[in-house]
């Protein structure tokens, strides 16, 4: 995120905040106002907990505060009181990304406070600050802050998004920092949280994987802002990604292998994830993009998170991300089931024009005489969003030019061919989250039709495919 040009607040107009048609049905997402990273993933005395930055005053990016979601089931979401709001020296300009913890039944969030140095806002000194809490509603934030005061050697002011995590005896801290423009991600270890001994730097950027690392994960390393485009790949401003490697706890050594995108769509950054009971690896993300359009803003709110994902290593070495199995409670009633149907030219099922749909479609790739194949969402008189498989070129392609208002853009993934290609998407108003060949390749973007919603398409060019099954399903509206 660039620091500058971010603070012109629009006060949210009452009015303009009747009129939406763009607000979510079954995603976080701003309650009014803007929402950028989820922060504080933490399954705490039962409840799966998800704070946000968030500015409650307006519909661009300001003062940043921690919001408050929390939920039994990851699917019903209750909002909370704003938990963290800036304004004490140590975070006089905002309350920023960072991550939660259990220690002795208390919810601990270790977040980055703010402030700038100048009056132009270009240049920032950030700290490590700690807030605690009993009953995972009211914060109290701690009289030792800031608990890291100042950034490392091989840092610079820009030193934030703390990630703690508990190994043996000790708990460990990562954050992301910069200097001379290689981003870096730099470790400390405490015994209590208070006091944090630093360990050194743990991985930095190749010189062409970014200026500055946001948002560090324990178990991987993400986020990298400004990596040059090469091919199909980063080709959004700022990339989310991981290196699979191995961490030596006792000299403090990080091995790893390339740098892998995350999610291949237009919207998805600052992904954080947390363990929960059951063992899982979840993931929620910002399902949107710095310095893009946000046409939601024109209802009063901006931003919102993407669904949350389980993250599983595959034998090839790669994460595969899938919706978490709880997401199928929003099943509200099954559209259609349909089976062994040749497509050849154009098919629109008209049936389905609900905003908000789940749908599991698999084709057969062995006979295929297509040149190209796929499904067009919120299909309207002008406007559709094309999710195609290129056969020749193996690639998975989401299309929005037509998507609606304010966005545009194509995405390409390489997606080798096997015998079947299968989709499974989620839909919402205007979010689509496209989960292909069980998470091996993920697209997440935002889309804003405006147009009378017509249906859903399958098509094919140059010749037929057959589509195996399609299963359809509304969903909830919980949002
Ligand atoms: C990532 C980020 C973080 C920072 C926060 C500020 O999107 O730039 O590095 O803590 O947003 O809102």
């Amino acid at each position: 995120m660039a620091l500058e040009n971010q603070q012109t607040n629009t006060k949210v107009d009452n009015e303009t905040q009747t009129a939406k048609r763009w607000r979510l049905g079954y995603h976080i997402m701003a309650p009014s106002g803007w929402i950028n990273d989820p922060n504080g993933l933490i399954q705490y005395k039962g409840n799966y907990h998800v704070f946000f930055q968030h500015y409650p005053y307006g519909v661009e990016w300001g003062p940043m505060h921690w919001g408050h979601v929390a939920s039994h089931d990851l699917v019903h979401w209750k909002y909370y009181p704003i938990a963290l709001v800036p304004g004490d020296t140590y975070d006089r300009d905002g309350c920023f990304s960072g991550s939660a913890v259990e220690d002795e039944g208390e919810l601990c969030l270790i977040y980055t406070g703010h402030r700038y140095l100048d009056k132009e806002k270009s240049l920032a000194d950030q700290v490590q600050c700690l807030a605690v809490s009993r009953d995972g509603i009211q914060f109290t934030k701690d009289s030792n802050n800031p608990v890291i005061a100042s950034y490392p050697e091989e840092g610079s002011g820009d030193f934030r998004d703390p990630k703690v995590w508990r190994h043996n005896d000790f708990w460990y801290l990562i954050a992301g920092t910069t200097k001379n423009h290689i981003g870096k991600v730099v470790l400390y270890r405490s015994s209590d949280l208070r006091t944090w001994t630093y360990l050194g730097g743990i991985a930095q950027s190749e010189g062409n994987q970014g200026y500055m690392w946001e948002c560090p994960d324990f178990f991987e390393l993400k986020s990298p802002q400004g990596i040059e485009p090469e091919d199909d790949c980063y080709q959004n401003l700022h990339q989310t990604g991981y290196f699979v490697g191995h961490f030596d706890d006792e000299c403090f050594d990080f091995s790893h292998g390339s740098f892998n995108e995350l999610d291949k769509g237009h919207d998805f950054y600052a992904v954080q994830t947390f363990q929960d009971d059951q063992g899982r690896r979840i993931a929620f993300a910002w399902m949107d993009m710095w310095e893009s359009l946000m046409p939601e803003q024109e209802e009063g709110w901006a931003g919102a998170l993407t669904l949350p994902r389980e993250l599983t290593l595959a034998a090839d070495g790669k994460i595969r991300m899938t919706p978490v199995e709880e997401l199928k409670k929003l099943r509200k009633n099954k559209l259609l089931s349909v089976e062994n149907e040749y497509i050849s030219g154009e098919k629109t099922y008209h049936e389905l024009t609900d905003e908000l749909l789940e749908i599991e479609v698999e084709f057969d790739t062995t006979l295929v005489e297509a040149f190209d194949f796929g499904i067009n969402l919120r299909v309207g008189e002008t406007e559709e969003t094309v999710i195609r498989y290129d056969l020749k070129e193996e690639k998975l392609i989401l299309d929005r030019t037509k998507s609606g208002t304010g966005v545009g853009g194509v995405r390409q993934t390489a997606l080798p061919k096997s015998e079947r290609l299968r989709l499974h998407i989620y839909l919402d108003r205007s979010s689509v989250e496209v989960f292909a060949n069980d998470g091996e390749t993920v697209m997440t973007s935002r889309i804003y039709p405006t147009e009378k919603n017509e249906g859903v398409r399958l098509f094919s060019n140059e010749g037929d495919v057959r589509m195996t099954r399609l299963n359809v399903w509304r969903l909830e509206n919980i949002g």
